[in-house]
């Protein structure tokens, strides 16, 4: 007797249980269309309450464990010398691997430090890929960003596994062009978020060293990420499928001299962040400037709880069954996706699902930006909540044009320990529905508030298409 073919894609089951729930509700269609209005069209401005399914970002909207929250009970809320400081340096030093550790209060903050502390106005830096809030710092003290990734990594529906490596070549090249002595340092991430998570391979980032040896350019890394990236290289790359996790990251940072840290993402944390480097002298002067914008060298920002927290997160984020159980939920929602012919960034990263905008919504035209469009009839749609990680988001250029990158998505980001199963199918229907529906769309978002900086976060539009959204939203479902 013959079946129909089984729609079941493999799951693992969570190595956790829920011990505290918090109540979510999906608005009715109206007064979700009353909250687009009122934010103008940017669901980044929606209130959390009026989201159903909130995927805007992973970045401190995990689910904490019992032994966080445990831990936060013992925190030490010392000015200076707090326990809790040293309990988190520990951690960092046993998987991470840097002697030196300055705490901040996420991972912008470090960033603001190391680019203050390595760029003289007028230098460059070189990365595998931009992200905003770094590209920002580095910006603002006076560097040009240049990216040095792979072509493959603007490619949304390239099949290359490691698409966060760098372009050897093309990294020789513009030393070569602009001098080694002024490229401030390389910022390497790892994973590559506006990418689509994906990873940087082992073996690549050793010949990044080689390079930065040859010419005495330091590497900073971006670890925000790096335990999903070490997951990655040990399914993936030639020879790691032996090695575990924790001992991946700790090599990882090996070849690097520093990094900066966004504690809310890999460590499971809701706050916090780090910047660590191996040099003495360097790491003094960063505890020279803490002080200034964060707090002291011994809390940066944070409270004794919040390096408790941070510090027993990166003990689990290395376990094994965790990341695992991680990444596998995304590749969930993105194997569903993919199984139903949704245009999505390939291979699925390590924290996201990307929707390619521009193959979603081709009528809409480029400069009414597809990837903001897309996130509003999402939210319309289905009460989700996705970013946008596109046009809007690469903001304007030394002139004042619009960048449109190649790369117009809206990232699906999916909190740690936080959501689901059953919410991930919500989600994958929500999406088969919408592109179903997609050629109703024939125009986008025009700007009616554009920030200066970092326009993405609080922008505002107008829709061009008045019945997008209003009336029957799906005709579909
Ligand atoms: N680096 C990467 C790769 C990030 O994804 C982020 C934040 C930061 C640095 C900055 O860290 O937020 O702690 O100051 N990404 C968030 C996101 C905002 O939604 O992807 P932060």
């Amino acid at each position: 007797m013959s079946r129909p073919p089984s729609r079941k894609r493999s799951y693992t089951p969570e190595p956790w249980r829920i011990k505290t729930v918090e109540a979510i509700r999906l608005l009715p269609t109206d007064e979700r269309l009353r909250a687009l209005g009122a934010v103008g069209f940017n669901v980044s401005m929606l209130r959390s309450d009026d989201v159903f399914i909130d995927l805007y970002t992973d970045s401190g909207t995990n689910a904490m464990s019992d032994r966080q929250w445990a831990a936060m009970m013992i925190g030490d809320e010392a000015y200076s010398g707090a326990r809790s400081f040293y309990r988190l340096e520990e951690a960092i030093q046993r998987y991470y691997g840097y002697p030196h550790v300055i705490p901040t209060h996420q991972g912008r903050a470090a960033e603001n430090l190391i680019s203050r502390l390595l760029i003289r106005s007028g230098q460059h830096v070189f990365g595998n890929m931009y992200f905003t809030t770094t590209r920002l710092h580095q910006e603002l003290n006076g560097a040009t960003f240049h990216d040095v990734v792979i072509p493959e990594a603007h490619q949304s529906s390239s099949d290359h596994p490691f698409k966060g490596d760098v372009d050897i070549d093309h990294l020789r090249k513009l030393i070569a062009e602009f001098g080694a002595e002024d490229v401030a340092y390389l910022s390497i991430a790892a994973t590559v978020n506006m990418a689509g998570g994906q990873p940087i391979s082992l073996a690549n980032l050793r010949e990044v060293r080689a390079v930065a040896d040859e010419f005495g350019i330091p590497i900073i890394l971006d670890a925000a990420r790096a335990v999903e990236n070490a997951w990655f290289i040990q399914s993936r790359e030639e020879g790691m499928a032996g090695r575990s996790v924790a001992e991946i990251l700790f090599e990882i940072c090996s070849l690097t001299d520093g990094a900066v840290m966004s504690a809310k993402k890999d460590s499971y944390a809701n706050i916090g962040g780090w910047l660590a480097v191996r040099d003495p002298d360097l790491a003094d002067r960063a505890r020279n400037l803490v002080v200034v914008y964060e707090g002291l060298h011994t809390y940066g920002g944070m409270a004794g709880r919040d390096m408790e927290a941070v510090a027993q997160g990166i003990e689990e984020s290395v376990d094994e069954a965790n990341i695992t159980a991680r990444i596998g939920q995304v590749h969930y929602l993105g194997g569903r996706l993919l199984d139903s012919g949704v245009p999505v960034t390939t291979p699925i990263g390590g924290h996201g699902v990307y929707l390619d905008a521009n193959a979603i919504l081709p009528h809409v035209p480029e400069e009414e930006f597809r990837a903001q469009t897309l996130a509003a009839l999402l939210y319309a749609r289905a009460g989700i909540r996705g970013a946008e990680r596109g046009a809007v988001s690469a903001g304007r250029d030394a002139n004042g044009a619009n960048r449109f990158p190649e790369l117009e998505l809206v990232r699906l980001t999916i909190p740690r320990r936080a959501y689901t199963q059953s919410h991930m199918d919500y989600v994958a229907d929500a999406v088969i529905d919408l592109v179903a529906d997609a050629p109703r769309y024939r125009r986008g978002l025009a700007f009616t508030y554009e920030p200066d900086v970092l326009r993405f976060f609080q922008a505002r539009f107008e829709p061009l298409q008045a019945d997008a959204f209003a009336g029957p939203l799906t005709t579909t479902q």
